[in-house]
């Protein structure tokens, strides 16, 4: 027997051993992946599979799948291929899949261990169906919310995607690669994608070395140091005019040679062809493939030409073989891991029917649904106590699509919008409130309202009579999944359609109004935070978004999520994050408003969030005043629960560098706490920051910590004046 065929032998052997029995072409053949549609792969694509040794497919579903598999194993060498997929919020693509709320939702919960559990789910069911790589997480830094992307991402801070992104992959990969419970995870968009200029979507990015390397990189860092992210996929922008995809440093010297990463790197969409007739860097497919290989990218995703330029001039001797080899044996020796050399290749229909969107999987949904919810505003409205009228109102009540977001089906690489897609598995709005009505014993009334594309479709003069009857009328607004993807990018973010309008009349009955939040991304709704009784922020709250919002609604849950992205005034004042600088012409970023018609601060802040309870801190000290090299800073704060019910509060800690040689913002994340807390239960909460995280990027591109003062405000939010402060020095 072949050794690489011996599954007892070490996988670096097994993986030497068939690279010496592989042809150059066969090489370059696992460096492919070539693209299905709606799940199937085309004809001429299956005959490449034995005649260009095709290493991967992507968004392959089904019996197809395993049909391709069938067909790989009775090649030459019989080497398995690769199926990726983008099951980013659950195994989406699949109709019975469990769908969970988007990232942007589920950051909300600042919770590793429910993004982990989502991930795991994912990876059981992903796995279950014979497929075995998902393009997941993305470690954007979502800071322009004009950006069609912005749903996708763990939200505006880098530190916090980083923790999130650990926690995800962790829970993709698990312990070991092989299980049927492991996938593959692929941080993603390798780096900087999420800054293109003005939110155009793969459009240059703005970015200095300096910044790369101290804002967009290090979560990625942390995705291959620590959680040992399988793969990386490059973005579609350029960087200082170098295409992600043709940038050496970025993808070499960073990650290969930097960070020591093992994995492969996948670029994304026909990257390569980009090269030519996007970014138009190169004149031919013969240079885009030289350049792509050159600059370290080591499979590349749907660019089928890219076969005989590279085989081309592998064989005249102009890309180096080591670098094809390296490439080849990456991607192997994750073959190798996974087991598909060995009894893990194959699948079984049964074995998909049975784990695809089993119920205990749907639990695990319902409750990242639940902490994905945010209560942003509170005039002592909710919980609602014996309500005996509810009208329900708004575009985002009863939309299927609104409800899952972007990658359940409704999204540009997946097809057509199809509502019918996890139809049957979702619970909207309208579908929980009604069926509550009789537990509760409220009178029920709906309408749609106002359309969110269609301005003509105009039902607010009915909506407002109707609330003028009823004791509180809850609007859903939001955006639908034709306002937000790739390529759907925003110039305004005011609501659409006639919603605003809606809002406005509905608010002139007197009735109570509750404003629900279903979008992809933070929106421009100050009107909302003035006249809204209460407002829940759901972004994108899963297919059981329905089920958590009626508990929380009614009391049965206490809110805890906090906000992990700005809600700017206007697309003008973008960007917004809280990390700002300081600087000239501003009083360090709290009192001073560098615009005459916007103020400095947001609408809503990133870690902004409330519950039904109300929380105290006090007495913040540092446990190691003056630390030394090495020393990670401790600071220990109370924190009570002063109201009257049980709730979890999200304890946050920020630092600032009070003076450095390079501008910092005046305050960044750096640790935090979920703490569950009994009504009048205080509890002493101690918040970790690593020694390393307190680092600077110099001038030189040198990144240490610089000796000097630090401030630490820890509090329930980033804004500065709700944080007890203290100092410490290094
Ligand atoms: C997206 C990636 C995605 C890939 C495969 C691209 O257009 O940018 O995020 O993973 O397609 O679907």
């Amino acid at each position: 027997m072949d050794l690489y065929k011996d599954k007892n032998a070490p996988i670096e052997s097994r993986v030497k051993d068939l690279m010496s029995k592989m042809t150059i072409e066969e090489k370059i053949g696992q460096m492919i992946q070539l693209p299905a549609k709606a799940g199937i792969v085309e004809e001429n694509f299956i005959d490449k599979l034995e005649e260009w040794h095709i290493g991967s497919f992507l968004h392959c579903t089904g019996e197809g799948a395993a049909e391709i598999q069938r067909l790989a194993e009775k090649t030459r060498l019989g080497i398995p291929v690769i199926f990726g997929i983008d099951a980013i919020h659950g195994h989406c693509f699949e109709d019975k899949g469990t769908v969970f709320p988007t990232q942007l939702a589920l950051s909300s919960s600042w919770n590793k261990d429910i993004v982990k559990e989502m991930a795991k789910v994912t990876a059981t069911e992903v796995r279950a169906c014979g497929l075995h790589w998902t393009f997941s997480p993305v470690l954007c830094v979502g800071r322009d919310t004009r950006w069609g992307r912005i749903n996708e991402t763990f939200g505006e801070d880098q530190w916090l995607i980083g923790e999130l992104a650990c926690a995800a992959i962790e829970g993709y990969q698990g312990e070991n690669l092989s299980s049927e419970n492991s996938i593959l995870a692929c941080a993603k968009h390798f780096a900087g994608y999420g800054e293109s200029t003005g939110g155009r979507d793969s459009y240059e990015s703005e970015i200095s070395k300096r910044k790369m390397l101290s804002l967009f990189l290090p979560p990625f860092e942390k995705a291959v140091k620590k959680a040992k992210a399988a793969t990386l996929m490059t973005g579609y922008q350029a960087i200082d005019g170098v295409p992600a995809t043709a940038n050496s440093w970025l993808l070499r010297d960073i990650p290969k040679e930097g960070w020591d990463f093992k994995g492969f790197i996948v670029t994304d969409w026909n990257n390569i062809a980009a090269l030519i007739n996007r970014q138009s860097v190169c004149g031919n497919m013969e240079d885009a493939a030289y350049e792509g290989i050159i600059a370290g990218n080591d499979m590349m995703m749907a660019t089928p030409e890219f076969f005989d330029s590279a085989v081309k001039f592998a064989k005249e001797g102009k890309i180096p073989e080591e670098m094809i080899n390296d490439s080849a044996e990456r991607i192997l020796r994750l073959k190798f891991e996974l087991g598909l050399f060995d009894e893990k290749r194959h699948t079984s229909p049964e074995l998909k029917d049975a784990i695809v969107g089993k119920k205990e999987h749907w639990d695990i949904s319902l409750e990242a649904s639940r902490q994905s919810l945010t209560l942003l505003k509170n005039d002592n409205t909710l919980p609602l106590d014996k309500p005996k009228s509810i009208f329900l109102t708004g575009p985002c009540a009863d939309d299927v699509v609104a409800q899952l977001g972007d990658w359940s089906f409704g999204s540009m690489q997946a097809g057509a919008t199809d509502e019918s897609f996890h139809k049957d598995d979702t619970i909207t709005v309208l579908d929980a409130l009604k069926s509550a009505a009789n537990d509760f014993n409220y009178q029920f009334d709906y309408l749609k309202g106002a359309d969110i594309v269609d301005s003509n479709f105009d039902e607010t003069d009915l909506a407002a009579e109707k609330a003028a009857n009823s004791e509180y009328t809850i609007v859903c607004i939001g955006d639908i999944i034709s306002q937000h993807g790739e390529g759907h990018d925003r110039a305004k973010l005011e609501l659409s359609g006639k919603q605003q309008q809606l809002l406005e009349k509905v608010k002139a009955t007197g009735t109570k109004l509750i404003v629900l939040f279903i979008a992809s991304k933070p929106l421009a709704i100050s009107w909302v935070k003035e006249n809204a009784d209460a407002i829940i922020c759901c972004f994108n709250p899963g297919a059981k978004g329905g089920v958590a919002i009626k508990e929380a609604l009614f009391g049965e849950l206490n809110p805890a999520g906090k906000l992990t992205i700005s809600f700017p005034y206007s697309a003008g004042q973008l960007p917004v994050h809280y990390d700002r600088y300081g600087g000239w012409h501003c009083d360090n970023g709290d009192n001073y408003e560098r615009y005459i018609d916007h103020p400095e601060a947001p609408v809503f802040s990133f870690g902004e969030g409330m519950s039904y309870t109300t929380f105290e801190y006090s007495n913040l000290k540092m446990v190691n005043s003056a630390i030394t090299e090495g020393e990670n800073p401790k600071a220990q704060v109370t924190v009570k629960n002063s109201g009257s019910r049980k709730g979890i509060e999200v304890v946050q800690l920020y630092i600032n560098d009070i003076v450095s040689s390079v501008t910092t913002p005046i305050m960044n994340l750096r640790a935090y706490k979920r703490v569950e807390l009994e009504a009048g239960e205080s509890k002493t909460v101690e918040l970790e920051i690593e020694f390393d995280e307190l680092s600077i990027v110099n001038q030189k591109l040198e990144k240490f910590v610089e000796k000097g003062d630090f401030e630490v405000y820890v509090g329930p939010s980033s804004k500065r004046e709700e944080c007890l402060k203290a100092i410490f020095t290094y």
